[in-house]
């Protein structure tokens, strides 16, 4: 078989760990040949291609990023664009794609496996809210940067009796805040959702400072107050309708300042999250969603995408992708609730 490989959507460290294992085994056990699609669907949708062979995948493994690249087009908003898709398969060859990334990408894909083109995907997202797997690689790599920085903003903000807050990623649920929150020992944790009371957030902010200690305030980018309490600006959208976020952090600085009186300083993280190394659980999780890819698509088990359950790569219809978003529970949430203040 010749099988093509993309990376759609948002990058996530382990992108590469995924493709080496299904470049690895689809050559050295199964003797099938591949093709790297560049840019996500850009590259089915305009046939642009680049050699993918074990050669090509030798050394990515700690490699963050992706070697095929990525983009968030989405042919289902471009005019004749399955169409195209289907020809430059057939034109190259292409009996299958193993599709590489998050809701959107998937959904794409399982529209097109619907359309017949035969697929198979992994998920990936380092904000880990697909509801189909426990975990996403790329969130244990995002929640480790978050964690560190947060260790250096404690420092840094208790010399100089500050209040810091760290905007983290996170645009419907908030994971990562709240692992590398709970994890970093934050004050408060403000996550999508979970709109939030900036009062409160002030008492907490105060009762810090009260035992000589200064504040750390994670926050999702997705979070926002309960209505009415701050004016919030819209941003732009992307292809697949995303509003494109940011700057939760330094309106809560601004609105700590007025409130409080103390001085409130932010670091956004953005993309520092996802790039660089991937931990060795992603590398690991990684991998073995690579070998469950490639395995599903020697079986001719197409419409499917692979997913962690418990310790096991299991295989589930690729509409679980998309059919529920996994948010932070309220229990989850209240468990972290005991250390704020
Ligand atoms: O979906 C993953 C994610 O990391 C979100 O948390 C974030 O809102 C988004 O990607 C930002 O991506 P970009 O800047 O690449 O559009």
């Amino acid at each position: 078989m010749r099988i093509g490989v993309l990376t759609g959507g948002g990058d996530c460290p382990g992108l590469n760990a995924v493709i080496r294992a299904v470049v690895r085994k689809g050559v050295g056990v199964y003797g099938h040949e591949f093709v790297g699609f560049r840019d996500g669907w850009r590259g089915p949708l305009e046939g642009d291609t680049m050699p993918l062979e074990v050669s090509t995948v030798r050394g990515i493994l700690p490699r963050g990023g992706t070697i095929l690249g990525s983009s968030r087009t989405n042919p289902m908003k471009i005019e004749g664009g399955v169409d195209r898709i289907k020809k430059n398969l057939a034109e190259g060859g292409v009996d299958a794609l193993i599709a590489i990334g998050g809701e959107d990408t998937l959904g794409v894909a399982k529209q097109l496996s619907e359309l017949d083109v035969k697929v198979v995907g992994v998920p990936k997202t380092i904000d880990n809210d697909l509801n189909a797997t426990d975990y996403t690689f790329g969130f244990d790599t995002a929640v480790n940067i978050a964690t560190e920085a947060i260790d250096r903003l404690h420092t840094t903000a208790e010399s100089h009796h500050r209040a810091l807050i760290c905007e983290v990623m996170g645009r419907h649920a908030g994971w990562i805040a709240l692992h590398a929150g709970m994890a970093g020992g934050a004050n408060v944790i403000l996550i999508p959702e979970k709109p939030f009371d900036i009062d409160r957030v002030c008492e907490y902010v105060e009762s810090r400072f009260k035992i000589r200690y200064s504040p750390i305030i994670v926050v999702a980018e997705g979070a926002h107050p309960i209505e009415g309490q701050m004016a919030l600006q819209a941003g732009e959208l992307d292809a697949f309708g995303h509003v494109r976020l940011g700057g939760i952090g330094e309106h809560l600085a601004h609105e700590i300042e007025k409130r409080t009186g103390k001085e409130a300083r932010t670091t956004v993280l953005g993309h520092i999250q996802r790039g660089g190394t991937p931990s060795a659980f992603d590398r690991v999780l990684a991998t073995r969603f690579g070998l469950q890819a490639i395995d599903a698509v020697h079986d001719g088990d197409f419409g499917k995408m692979v997913a962690l359950r418990g310790t096991d790569i299991v295989r589930v219809g690729l509409d679980a992708a998309t059919s529920e978003l996994k948010t932070v529970p309220e229990s989850r949430y209240k468990e972290s609730e005991v250390f704020f203040g």
